[in-house]
């Protein structure tokens, strides 16, 4: 079991999640989070941190997607240890539908 981070998190990154986690399991993209699912304890402490609602259990069947990308990218992106600004156009982007297919980075976040 772990949490995943879906793509809710895309182009809004707020980052709250961050500051919760006991063990520091989340990783940076240019444009949104992953979670190591290696290294969550599975604690649960961050789902209700996130505005958008963008982390879940992966024992929710709309979480099984995104398993594979946080499992994927938590290997290729920095780890992100404490909260940042969100993108100033964060807001914008909330509950905005597909943002997968349409907003997607694969590229790791710049500092
Ligand atoms: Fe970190 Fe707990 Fe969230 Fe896993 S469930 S990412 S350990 S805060
Ligand atoms: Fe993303 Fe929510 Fe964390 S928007 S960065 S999962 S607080």
């Amino acid at each position: 079991m772990t949490f995943v981070v879906t793509e809710d998190c895309i182009r809004c990154k707020f980052t709250d999640c961050v500051d919760v986690c006991p063990v520091q399991c989340f990783y940076e993209g240019e444009n949104m989070l992953v979670i190591h699912p290696g290294e969550c304890i599975d604690c649960g402490i961050c789902e209700p941190t996130c505005p958008v609602d963008a982390i879940l259990p992966d024992s929710y069947p709309e979480a099984q997607q995104w398993l594979e990308l946080n499992r994927k990218y938590s290997l290729e992106w920095p780890n992100l240890l404490t909260a940042k600004p969100a993108p100033a156009d964060a807001d914008e982007f909330q509950r905005v539908p597909d943002k997968y297919e349409l907003h997607f980075s694969p590229r790791p976040a710049t500092i």
